[in-house]
Protein backbone atom coordinates (compact mmCIF):
# COMPACT_ATOMS: atom_id res chain seq x y z
CA UNK A 1 0.00 0.00 0.00
CA UNK A 2 1.32 3.58 -0.65
CA UNK A 3 0.65 6.62 0.81
CA UNK A 4 -1.33 8.47 -1.67
CA UNK A 5 -3.99 5.46 -1.02
CA UNK A 6 -5.47 6.78 2.65
CA UNK A 7 -6.23 3.38 3.74
CA UNK A 8 -7.51 1.95 0.13
CA UNK A 9 -5.87 -1.29 -1.45
CA UNK A 10 -4.11 -0.15 -4.54
CA UNK A 11 -1.37 -2.48 -5.04
CA UNK A 12 -3.82 -4.31 -7.40
CA UNK A 13 -6.14 -2.98 -10.42
CA UNK A 14 -9.64 -3.65 -9.35
CA UNK A 15 -12.23 -6.55 -11.49
CA UNK A 16 -13.56 -4.96 -14.50
CA UNK A 17 -17.41 -4.62 -14.36
CA UNK A 18 -20.45 -2.34 -15.76
CA UNK A 19 -23.06 -1.78 -13.42
CA UNK A 20 -25.82 -0.67 -16.11
CA UNK A 21 -28.12 0.79 -13.26
CA UNK A 22 -25.34 3.85 -13.12
CA UNK A 23 -27.13 4.69 -16.62
CA UNK A 24 -28.64 8.32 -16.52
CA UNK A 25 -31.79 6.51 -18.46
CA UNK A 26 -32.03 4.43 -15.16
CA UNK A 27 -31.33 6.83 -12.94
CA UNK A 28 -34.18 8.98 -14.48
CA UNK A 29 -37.20 6.11 -14.95
CA UNK A 30 -36.26 5.24 -10.88
CA UNK A 31 -36.61 8.54 -10.06
CA UNK A 32 -39.59 8.55 -11.91
CA UNK A 33 -41.15 5.97 -10.37
CA UNK A 34 -40.57 7.31 -6.71
CA UNK A 35 -42.62 10.65 -8.13
CA UNK A 36 -39.54 12.88 -8.45
CA UNK A 37 -38.42 14.62 -11.56
CA UNK A 38 -35.40 13.77 -13.55
CA UNK A 39 -32.56 16.26 -13.97
CA UNK A 40 -32.97 19.12 -16.98
CA UNK A 41 -30.21 19.43 -18.29
CA UNK A 42 -30.75 22.39 -20.65
CA UNK A 43 -28.62 21.38 -23.16
CA UNK A 44 -25.44 18.60 -22.89
CA UNK A 45 -26.24 16.86 -19.98
CA UNK A 46 -23.02 16.33 -17.47
CA UNK A 47 -22.49 12.71 -15.76
CA UNK A 48 -19.95 12.41 -13.47
CA UNK A 49 -18.59 8.52 -12.34
CA UNK A 50 -16.54 8.89 -8.82
CA UNK A 51 -14.25 5.86 -8.29
CA UNK A 52 -14.46 4.94 -11.91
CA UNK A 53 -12.32 1.58 -11.57
CA UNK A 54 -11.16 0.20 -14.71
CA UNK A 55 -14.10 2.51 -16.65
CA UNK A 56 -16.04 -0.22 -18.32
CA UNK A 57 -19.39 1.53 -16.86
CA UNK A 58 -18.50 5.14 -17.71
CA UNK A 59 -17.00 3.89 -21.18
CA UNK A 60 -20.50 2.13 -21.92
CA UNK A 61 -22.45 4.91 -20.71
CA UNK A 62 -20.78 7.13 -22.73
CA UNK A 63 -20.82 5.58 -26.03
CA UNK A 64 -24.78 4.73 -25.86
CA UNK A 65 -25.54 8.61 -25.19
CA UNK A 66 -23.33 10.87 -27.18
CA UNK A 67 -25.26 13.60 -26.34
CA UNK A 68 -23.93 13.25 -22.62
CA UNK A 69 -20.24 14.62 -21.46
CA UNK A 70 -19.08 11.95 -19.45
CA UNK A 71 -16.30 12.40 -16.46
CA UNK A 72 -14.91 9.32 -14.61
CA UNK A 73 -12.25 10.02 -11.94
CA UNK A 74 -10.22 7.45 -10.04
CA UNK A 75 -6.84 7.89 -7.77
CA UNK A 76 -5.49 4.72 -9.36
CA UNK A 77 -3.25 5.84 -12.22
CA UNK A 78 -3.10 2.83 -14.01
CA UNK A 79 -6.55 2.46 -14.16
CA UNK A 80 -6.88 5.90 -15.46
CA UNK A 81 -4.38 5.45 -17.97
CA UNK A 82 -5.85 1.54 -19.26
CA UNK A 83 -9.76 3.34 -19.26
CA UNK A 84 -8.78 6.32 -21.18
CA UNK A 85 -6.80 4.12 -23.43
CA UNK A 86 -9.51 1.84 -24.59
CA UNK A 87 -11.87 4.76 -24.75
CA UNK A 88 -9.69 6.00 -27.41
CA UNK A 89 -9.25 2.52 -28.98
CA UNK A 90 -13.16 2.33 -29.34
CA UNK A 91 -13.08 6.05 -30.60
CA UNK A 92 -15.36 7.24 -27.68
CA UNK A 93 -15.08 11.09 -27.93
CA UNK A 94 -16.99 12.06 -24.92
CA UNK A 95 -15.90 10.26 -21.91
CA UNK A 96 -12.93 11.70 -20.43
CA UNK A 97 -11.08 9.73 -17.34
CA UNK A 98 -9.44 11.98 -14.57
CA UNK A 99 -6.66 10.74 -12.18
CA UNK A 100 -7.54 12.40 -8.69
CA UNK A 101 -8.33 11.31 -5.20
CA UNK A 102 -11.63 12.52 -3.66
CA UNK A 103 -9.33 14.89 -1.19
CA UNK A 104 -8.05 16.89 -4.03
CA UNK A 105 -11.11 17.44 -5.53
CA UNK A 106 -12.34 18.77 -2.07
CA UNK A 107 -9.70 20.79 -1.71
CA UNK A 108 -9.63 22.37 -5.51
CA UNK A 109 -6.91 20.39 -6.93
CA UNK A 110 -8.55 18.11 -9.44
CA UNK A 111 -8.91 18.71 -12.73
CA UNK A 112 -11.56 21.64 -14.32
CA UNK A 113 -14.53 20.13 -14.19
CA UNK A 114 -18.22 21.40 -14.89
CA UNK A 115 -21.12 21.48 -12.67
CA UNK A 116 -23.31 17.63 -12.89
CA UNK A 117 -26.62 16.49 -13.22
CA UNK A 118 -25.76 13.22 -12.24
CA UNK A 119 -22.71 11.65 -10.10
CA UNK A 120 -22.28 8.19 -9.55
CA UNK A 121 -20.45 5.66 -7.23
CA UNK A 122 -20.65 2.39 -7.30
CA UNK A 123 -18.65 0.29 -4.45
CA UNK A 124 -16.96 3.12 -3.12
CA UNK A 125 -18.24 5.07 -0.02
CA UNK A 126 -18.52 2.56 2.23
CA UNK A 127 -14.94 1.32 1.35
CA UNK A 128 -12.90 4.49 2.07
CA UNK A 129 -12.00 6.67 5.39
CA UNK A 130 -14.12 9.06 6.93
CA UNK A 131 -12.13 12.03 5.80
CA UNK A 132 -12.91 10.69 2.04
CA UNK A 133 -16.35 10.42 2.44
CA UNK A 134 -16.36 14.00 3.99
CA UNK A 135 -14.37 14.95 0.44
CA UNK A 136 -16.89 12.95 -1.27
CA UNK A 137 -19.98 15.20 0.32
CA UNK A 138 -17.94 18.80 -0.41
CA UNK A 139 -17.72 17.35 -3.79
CA UNK A 140 -21.81 16.88 -3.72
CA UNK A 141 -22.30 20.01 -2.90
CA UNK A 142 -19.85 22.18 -5.05
CA UNK A 143 -20.62 20.29 -8.04
CA UNK A 144 -23.92 18.96 -8.52
CA UNK A 145 -26.74 21.01 -10.48
CA UNK A 146 -29.75 21.58 -8.50
CA UNK A 147 -32.06 18.99 -9.14
CA UNK A 148 -29.46 16.45 -10.01
CA UNK A 149 -29.54 13.00 -9.29
CA UNK A 150 -26.37 10.96 -7.09
CA UNK A 151 -26.16 7.14 -7.46
CA UNK A 152 -24.38 5.27 -4.24
CA UNK A 153 -24.33 2.05 -3.53
CA UNK A 154 -22.90 0.70 -0.15
CA UNK A 155 -22.18 -1.83 2.15
CA UNK A 156 -25.20 -1.66 4.65
CA UNK A 157 -26.29 -2.11 8.11
CA UNK A 158 -27.58 -4.28 9.94
CA UNK A 159 -27.77 -6.87 6.53
CA UNK A 160 -23.88 -6.64 6.81
CA UNK A 161 -23.14 -7.10 10.58
CA UNK A 162 -21.30 -10.40 10.20
CA UNK A 163 -18.91 -9.25 7.64
CA UNK A 164 -17.38 -7.14 10.49
CA UNK A 165 -15.79 -9.78 12.24
CA UNK A 166 -15.03 -11.76 8.98
CA UNK A 167 -13.39 -8.65 7.25
CA UNK A 168 -11.60 -7.95 10.39
CA UNK A 169 -10.60 -11.15 10.57
CA UNK A 170 -8.98 -11.22 6.89
CA UNK A 171 -7.38 -7.86 7.26
CA UNK A 172 -5.69 -8.30 10.37
CA UNK A 173 -4.44 -11.56 9.09
CA UNK A 174 -3.62 -10.32 6.02
CA UNK A 175 -2.20 -7.32 7.77
CA UNK A 176 0.95 -9.63 9.27
CA UNK A 177 1.64 -11.58 5.76
CA UNK A 178 4.12 -10.78 3.12
CA UNK A 179 2.53 -10.31 -0.58
CA UNK A 180 0.54 -8.40 -2.60
CA UNK A 181 -3.92 -7.90 -1.04
CA UNK A 182 -4.54 -10.85 -3.21
CA UNK A 183 -2.55 -13.27 -1.68
CA UNK A 184 -2.50 -11.58 2.12
CA UNK A 185 -6.44 -12.10 1.93
CA UNK A 186 -6.15 -15.52 0.39
CA UNK A 187 -3.75 -16.43 3.98
CA UNK A 188 -6.62 -14.72 5.95
CA UNK A 189 -9.08 -16.99 4.09
CA UNK A 190 -6.66 -20.70 4.84
CA UNK A 191 -6.82 -19.02 8.63
CA UNK A 192 -10.88 -18.31 8.87
CA UNK A 193 -10.97 -21.93 7.65
CA UNK A 194 -9.12 -24.24 9.98
CA UNK A 195 -10.69 -21.93 12.74
CA UNK A 196 -14.18 -22.44 11.49
CA UNK A 197 -13.33 -25.89 11.29
CA UNK A 198 -11.55 -25.60 15.17
CA UNK A 199 -15.18 -24.78 16.32
CA UNK A 200 -14.29 -21.22 16.58
CA UNK A 201 -17.74 -19.61 18.47
CA UNK A 202 -18.06 -16.88 16.71
CA UNK A 203 -16.94 -18.13 12.86
CA UNK A 204 -19.25 -21.36 13.29
CA UNK A 205 -22.34 -19.31 14.19
CA UNK A 206 -21.64 -17.09 10.99
CA UNK A 207 -23.54 -17.81 7.84
CA UNK A 208 -21.62 -15.34 6.00
CA UNK A 209 -18.36 -17.33 6.43
CA UNK A 210 -20.00 -20.25 5.35
CA UNK A 211 -21.15 -18.61 1.92
CA UNK A 212 -17.72 -17.44 1.53
CA UNK A 213 -16.13 -20.74 2.26
CA UNK A 214 -18.37 -22.20 -0.05
CA UNK A 215 -17.95 -20.43 -3.07
CA UNK A 216 -15.71 -21.96 -5.53
CA UNK A 217 -13.02 -20.31 -7.41
CA UNK A 218 -13.59 -16.80 -5.51
CA UNK A 219 -11.73 -14.08 -7.35
CA UNK A 220 -8.56 -12.71 -5.33
CA UNK A 221 -8.67 -9.35 -6.97
CA UNK A 222 -12.12 -8.56 -6.05
CA UNK A 223 -12.12 -10.06 -2.28
CA UNK A 224 -8.84 -7.57 -1.86
CA UNK A 225 -10.50 -4.46 -3.05
CA UNK A 226 -13.40 -6.18 -0.49
CA UNK A 227 -11.99 -6.81 2.20
CA UNK A 228 -8.44 -5.47 2.55
CA UNK A 229 -9.67 -1.86 3.02
CA UNK A 230 -8.35 -0.63 5.73
CA UNK A 231 -11.39 1.71 5.92
CA UNK A 232 -13.98 -1.10 5.09
CA UNK A 233 -16.77 -0.21 7.44
CA UNK A 234 -21.00 -1.08 6.60
CA UNK A 235 -23.19 1.67 6.98
CA UNK A 236 -26.79 2.51 8.36
CA UNK A 237 -28.91 4.28 5.73
CA UNK A 238 -29.78 6.90 7.96
CA UNK A 239 -26.02 8.10 8.48
CA UNK A 240 -25.47 8.27 4.86
CA UNK A 241 -28.83 10.02 4.30
CA UNK A 242 -27.43 12.46 7.04
CA UNK A 243 -23.68 12.52 5.56
CA UNK A 244 -25.75 13.47 2.39
CA UNK A 245 -27.98 15.60 3.45
CA UNK A 246 -25.21 18.33 3.91
CA UNK A 247 -25.25 18.56 0.55
CA UNK A 248 -28.93 19.73 0.98
CA UNK A 249 -29.54 16.33 -0.83
CA UNK A 250 -32.67 14.19 -0.36
CA UNK A 251 -33.77 10.53 -0.38
CA UNK A 252 -35.41 9.96 -3.73
CA UNK A 253 -35.76 5.80 -3.96
CA UNK A 254 -34.20 2.49 -4.46
CA UNK A 255 -31.88 2.09 -7.06
CA UNK A 256 -33.59 -1.36 -7.77
CA UNK A 257 -36.88 -1.63 -9.07
CA UNK A 258 -38.79 -4.34 -6.78
CA UNK A 259 -37.66 -2.27 -3.74
CA UNK A 260 -40.31 0.27 -4.47
CA UNK A 261 -42.73 -2.43 -3.55
CA UNK A 262 -43.09 -2.82 0.38
CA UNK A 263 -45.61 -5.60 -0.09
CA UNK A 264 -43.02 -7.76 -2.01
CA UNK A 265 -40.21 -6.82 0.60
CA UNK A 266 -41.29 -7.24 3.97
CA UNK A 267 -44.33 -8.69 5.73
CA UNK A 268 -47.92 -7.22 6.01
CA UNK A 269 -47.13 -7.00 9.83
CA UNK A 270 -43.86 -4.80 9.09
CA UNK A 271 -45.45 -2.66 6.56
CA UNK A 272 -47.49 -1.49 9.70
CA UNK A 273 -45.20 -1.40 12.32
CA UNK A 274 -43.38 0.98 10.13
CA UNK A 275 -45.94 2.83 8.72
CA UNK A 276 -46.31 4.25 12.06
CA UNK A 277 -43.07 6.73 11.87
CA UNK A 278 -43.89 9.57 8.85
CA UNK A 279 -39.93 10.47 8.56
CA UNK A 280 -39.09 8.75 5.94
CA UNK A 281 -35.34 8.22 6.95
CA UNK A 282 -36.30 6.26 9.67
CA UNK A 283 -38.65 4.19 8.14
CA UNK A 284 -36.42 2.87 5.30
CA UNK A 285 -33.83 2.56 8.44
CA UNK A 286 -36.18 0.48 9.64
CA UNK A 287 -37.00 -1.74 6.61
CA UNK A 288 -33.27 -2.62 6.79
CA UNK A 289 -34.17 -4.57 9.96
CA UNK A 290 -36.57 -6.58 8.12
CA UNK A 291 -35.00 -7.56 4.85
CA UNK A 292 -31.53 -9.49 4.10
CA UNK A 293 -30.03 -6.74 2.67
CA UNK A 294 -26.27 -6.49 2.67
CA UNK A 295 -25.87 -3.78 -0.03
CA UNK A 296 -27.58 -0.62 -0.45
CA UNK A 297 -28.34 1.26 -3.72
CA UNK A 298 -29.72 4.59 -3.29
CA UNK A 299 -30.74 7.88 -5.22
CA UNK A 300 -30.64 10.80 -3.31
CA UNK A 301 -31.68 14.19 -5.06
CA UNK A 302 -30.67 17.90 -4.71
CA UNK A 303 -33.85 20.02 -4.38
CA UNK A 304 -36.83 17.39 -4.67
CA UNK A 305 -38.92 18.11 -6.93
CA UNK A 306 -42.27 15.49 -6.16
CA UNK A 307 -45.25 14.96 -8.36
CA UNK A 308 -48.52 13.71 -7.78
CA UNK A 309 -49.48 10.22 -8.32
CA UNK A 310 -51.45 10.66 -11.20
CA UNK A 311 -49.29 13.29 -12.51
CA UNK A 312 -46.39 9.90 -11.91
CA UNK A 313 -48.86 7.74 -13.83
CA UNK A 314 -49.43 10.19 -16.69
CA UNK A 315 -45.54 10.56 -17.02
CA UNK A 316 -44.52 7.13 -16.99
CA UNK A 317 -47.29 6.08 -19.49
CA UNK A 318 -45.71 8.03 -22.06
CA UNK A 319 -41.95 6.23 -21.29
CA UNK A 320 -40.91 3.62 -23.96
CA UNK A 321 -40.62 0.41 -23.01
CA UNK A 322 -38.72 -2.15 -24.79
CA UNK A 323 -38.44 -6.52 -23.91
CA UNK A 324 -35.09 -7.04 -23.49
CA UNK A 325 -35.63 -11.48 -23.63
CA UNK A 326 -37.33 -13.32 -25.55
CA UNK A 327 -41.31 -13.43 -23.95
CA UNK A 328 -40.56 -17.53 -23.71
CA UNK A 329 -37.84 -16.96 -21.33
CA UNK A 330 -39.73 -14.42 -19.27
CA UNK A 331 -40.76 -15.45 -15.71
CA UNK A 332 -43.93 -14.34 -14.20
CA UNK A 333 -42.83 -15.18 -11.05
CA UNK A 334 -40.01 -13.71 -9.23
CA UNK A 335 -38.04 -14.27 -6.16
CA UNK A 336 -38.53 -11.65 -3.12
CA UNK A 337 -37.32 -11.42 0.76
CA UNK A 338 -40.23 -12.41 1.69
CA UNK A 339 -40.76 -15.10 -0.81
CA UNK A 340 -42.57 -14.85 -4.32
CA UNK A 341 -44.02 -12.06 -6.46
CA UNK A 342 -46.27 -13.26 -8.74
CA UNK A 343 -46.88 -10.70 -11.75
CA UNK A 344 -50.53 -11.98 -12.50
CA UNK A 345 -50.41 -13.39 -15.91
CA UNK A 346 -53.77 -11.66 -17.09
CA UNK A 347 -52.67 -8.17 -16.82
CA UNK A 348 -48.75 -8.67 -17.82
CA UNK A 349 -48.85 -11.20 -20.40
CA UNK A 350 -50.90 -9.65 -22.82
CA UNK A 351 -48.17 -6.76 -22.23
CA UNK A 352 -45.57 -8.91 -22.58
CA UNK A 353 -47.07 -10.76 -25.33
CA UNK A 354 -47.83 -7.03 -27.38
CA UNK A 355 -44.01 -5.76 -26.36
CA UNK A 356 -42.77 -9.05 -28.35
CA UNK A 357 -44.73 -8.22 -31.32
CA UNK A 358 -44.36 -4.42 -31.72
CA UNK A 359 -41.29 -3.65 -30.35
CA UNK A 360 -40.15 -0.05 -28.18
CA UNK A 361 -43.89 0.98 -26.83
CA UNK A 362 -45.24 3.12 -24.19
CA UNK A 363 -47.70 1.19 -21.49
CA UNK A 364 -49.73 3.75 -21.88
CA UNK A 365 -50.40 3.09 -26.08
CA UNK A 366 -50.72 -0.91 -24.94
CA UNK A 367 -53.13 -0.40 -22.43
CA UNK A 368 -55.43 1.98 -24.43
CA UNK A 369 -55.49 -0.34 -27.45
CA UNK A 370 -58.89 -1.75 -28.10
CA UNK A 371 -56.77 -5.32 -28.96
CA UNK A 372 -55.41 -5.08 -25.38
CA UNK A 373 -57.74 -7.98 -23.73
CA UNK A 374 -55.92 -7.98 -20.53
CA UNK A 375 -57.13 -7.24 -16.75
CA UNK A 376 -56.18 -3.59 -16.22
CA UNK A 377 -52.98 -2.95 -13.86
CA UNK A 378 -54.45 -1.13 -9.95
CA UNK A 379 -51.53 1.63 -11.37
CA UNK A 380 -49.27 2.37 -14.39
CA UNK A 381 -46.50 2.91 -11.82
CA UNK A 382 -47.00 -0.85 -10.46
CA UNK A 383 -46.99 -1.89 -13.90
CA UNK A 384 -43.88 0.15 -15.12
CA UNK A 385 -41.94 -0.82 -11.71
CA UNK A 386 -43.03 -4.41 -11.97
CA UNK A 387 -41.83 -4.99 -15.70
CA UNK A 388 -38.52 -3.19 -14.73
CA UNK A 389 -38.32 -5.31 -11.49
CA UNK A 390 -38.47 -8.43 -13.91
CA UNK A 391 -35.06 -7.40 -15.38
CA UNK A 392 -36.79 -8.60 -18.42
CA UNK A 393 -37.98 -5.16 -19.53
CA UNK A 394 -35.91 -1.90 -20.04
CA UNK A 395 -37.04 1.78 -20.48
CA UNK A 396 -36.06 2.48 -24.48
CA UNK A 397 -35.21 5.62 -26.76
CA UNK A 398 -35.60 5.66 -30.52
CA UNK A 399 -32.74 5.30 -31.89
CA UNK A 400 -32.13 8.36 -34.77
CA UNK A 401 -29.14 8.50 -35.72
CA UNK A 402 -27.51 5.76 -37.38
CA UNK A 403 -24.23 6.86 -36.43
CA UNK A 404 -25.45 5.78 -32.60
CA UNK A 405 -26.17 2.33 -34.09
CA UNK A 406 -22.99 1.12 -36.01
CA UNK A 407 -20.83 3.07 -33.17
CA UNK A 408 -22.06 0.41 -30.65
CA UNK A 409 -21.65 -2.17 -32.63
CA UNK A 410 -18.04 -1.36 -33.34
CA UNK A 411 -17.80 -1.30 -29.64
CA UNK A 412 -19.97 -4.71 -29.36
CA UNK A 413 -17.33 -6.32 -32.38
CA UNK A 414 -14.48 -5.79 -29.68
CA UNK A 415 -16.46 -6.99 -26.79
CA UNK A 416 -17.22 -10.40 -28.60
CA UNK A 417 -13.32 -10.86 -29.00
CA UNK A 418 -13.09 -10.64 -25.34
CA UNK A 419 -16.12 -12.17 -23.77
CA UNK A 420 -14.21 -14.39 -21.53
CA UNK A 421 -12.68 -11.43 -19.85
CA UNK A 422 -15.56 -9.56 -19.42
CA UNK A 423 -18.02 -12.37 -18.29
CA UNK A 424 -19.20 -11.46 -14.83
CA UNK A 425 -21.78 -13.39 -13.14
CA UNK A 426 -24.11 -11.11 -14.45
CA UNK A 427 -23.32 -11.68 -17.99
CA UNK A 428 -21.50 -9.91 -21.07
CA UNK A 429 -22.45 -6.12 -21.49
CA UNK A 430 -23.14 -5.10 -24.70
CA UNK A 431 -23.58 -1.69 -26.15
CA UNK A 432 -27.63 -1.41 -27.03
CA UNK A 433 -28.41 2.10 -28.96
CA UNK A 434 -31.89 1.50 -27.66
CA UNK A 435 -31.59 1.19 -24.31
CA UNK A 436 -29.16 4.08 -24.19
CA UNK A 437 -27.36 1.67 -21.74
CA UNK A 438 -24.97 -1.16 -21.35
CA UNK A 439 -27.16 -4.56 -21.22
CA UNK A 440 -25.36 -8.00 -20.01
CA UNK A 441 -26.39 -10.89 -21.83
CA UNK A 442 -25.34 -14.53 -22.40
CA UNK A 443 -22.29 -15.24 -24.50
CA UNK A 444 -24.50 -16.60 -27.49
CA UNK A 445 -26.19 -13.74 -27.69
CA UNK A 446 -22.75 -11.98 -28.51
CA UNK A 447 -21.60 -14.25 -30.63
CA UNK A 448 -25.27 -14.28 -32.82
CA UNK A 449 -25.26 -10.65 -33.11
CA UNK A 450 -21.86 -10.39 -34.29
CA UNK A 451 -22.44 -13.27 -36.99
CA UNK A 452 -25.87 -11.57 -38.13
CA UNK A 453 -23.63 -8.05 -38.24
CA UNK A 454 -20.89 -9.66 -40.71
CA UNK A 455 -23.55 -11.40 -42.66
CA UNK A 456 -26.69 -9.85 -42.06
CA UNK A 457 -28.87 -12.24 -44.90
CA UNK A 458 -28.00 -15.54 -42.60
CA UNK A 459 -30.85 -17.65 -41.93
CA UNK A 460 -31.38 -19.14 -38.38
CA UNK A 461 -30.49 -22.70 -39.34
CA UNK A 462 -27.11 -21.81 -40.72
CA UNK A 463 -26.58 -19.13 -38.02
CA UNK A 464 -26.99 -21.93 -35.20
CA UNK A 465 -23.96 -23.69 -37.66
CA UNK A 466 -21.81 -21.20 -36.91
CA UNK A 467 -22.30 -20.62 -33.59
CA UNK A 468 -21.70 -24.14 -33.02
CA UNK A 469 -18.29 -24.09 -35.06
CA UNK A 470 -17.33 -20.66 -33.42
CA UNK A 471 -17.20 -22.18 -30.35
CA UNK A 472 -15.71 -25.39 -31.01
CA UNK A 473 -11.98 -26.63 -31.57
CA UNK A 474 -11.23 -27.24 -35.03
CA UNK A 475 -11.22 -30.81 -34.92
CA UNK A 476 -13.88 -31.29 -33.30
CA UNK A 477 -16.72 -33.70 -34.74
CA UNK A 478 -20.04 -32.30 -36.18
CA UNK A 479 -22.69 -31.57 -32.96
CA UNK A 480 -25.92 -33.57 -32.75
CA UNK A 481 -28.47 -32.75 -34.93
CA UNK A 482 -30.39 -31.93 -31.73
CA UNK A 483 -28.33 -29.45 -30.51
CA UNK A 484 -28.52 -27.22 -34.00
CA UNK A 485 -32.07 -27.75 -33.78
CA UNK A 486 -32.25 -26.44 -30.52
CA UNK A 487 -30.05 -23.34 -31.05
CA UNK A 488 -31.71 -22.82 -33.76
CA UNK A 489 -35.34 -22.50 -32.15
CA UNK A 490 -33.57 -20.00 -29.26
CA UNK A 491 -32.05 -17.94 -32.34
CA UNK A 492 -35.59 -17.64 -34.26
CA UNK A 493 -37.08 -16.35 -30.63
CA UNK A 494 -34.45 -14.47 -29.98
CA UNK A 495 -33.81 -12.31 -33.32
CA UNK A 496 -36.84 -9.80 -32.92
CA UNK A 497 -35.09 -8.85 -29.13
CA UNK A 498 -31.83 -8.43 -30.37
CA UNK A 499 -33.43 -5.87 -33.20
CA UNK A 500 -35.21 -4.00 -29.96
CA UNK A 501 -32.23 -3.08 -28.80
CA UNK A 502 -30.86 -1.99 -32.02
CA UNK A 503 -27.91 -5.10 -31.81
CA UNK A 504 -28.63 -6.24 -35.44
CA UNK A 505 -30.75 -4.42 -38.09
C1 LIG B 1 -14.45 -1.05 -5.39
S1 LIG B 1 -13.75 -0.12 -6.67
C2 LIG B 1 -15.16 0.20 -7.68
C3 LIG B 1 -14.83 0.52 -9.08
C4 LIG B 1 -16.00 0.72 -10.00
N1 LIG B 1 -16.87 1.77 -9.49
C5 LIG B 1 -16.75 -0.60 -10.14
O1 LIG B 1 -17.72 -0.79 -9.41
O2 LIG B 1 -16.34 -1.42 -10.96
C6 LIG B 1 -13.46 1.48 -5.93
C7 LIG B 1 -12.65 2.42 -6.79
O3 LIG B 1 -12.51 3.66 -6.08
C8 LIG B 1 -11.18 4.14 -6.25
N2 LIG B 1 -10.85 4.96 -5.05
C9 LIG B 1 -10.76 4.53 -3.77
N3 LIG B 1 -10.43 5.55 -2.96
C10 LIG B 1 -10.31 6.65 -3.74
C11 LIG B 1 -9.99 8.01 -3.48
N4 LIG B 1 -9.72 8.41 -2.24
N5 LIG B 1 -9.98 8.88 -4.51
C12 LIG B 1 -10.27 8.45 -5.78
N6 LIG B 1 -10.56 7.17 -6.09
C13 LIG B 1 -10.59 6.28 -5.08
C14 LIG B 1 -10.34 2.89 -6.35
O4 LIG B 1 -9.12 3.12 -7.04
C15 LIG B 1 -11.26 1.92 -7.08
O5 LIG B 1 -11.04 1.94 -8.47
Amino acid sequence: MSDWSGGYVTDVEYVTACYPEQAPIHLDLMALLAGVEAPNARGRAQYCELGAGQGLTAILIAATNPEIDVHAIDFMPAQVARAQALADQLEIGNVQFHEASFIDMAEGRGPALPRFHYVTMHGVYSWVSRENQRAIVKFLADRLEPGGLVYTSYNALPGWSEGIPVQRLLFDVGSHRAGNPAERVGAGFDLMEKLLKSGAIHLTSNQLVKELLEVEGRNPTYLAHEYMNQYWKPLFFADVARDFAEAKLEYAGPARPLELFDQFMISDEQQALIARFPDPILAETLRDYCRPRTFRADIHVKGARRMSGAERDARLAAVPLTLCKSPLDFAYQLETPTGVATLAEETYRPLVEALAERGPTTIGELLTDPAYKGRRPTSVTEVVGMLMASRAVSAAVPVEDPALTAHCRQINRYVAHRMAQLQTRSGVPLAAPALRNARHLEQIDVVATYLINQQPGIGDEALAARILAFAAPDDAPPPPAEERDRLRAVVAGRRGIWRYLGLID
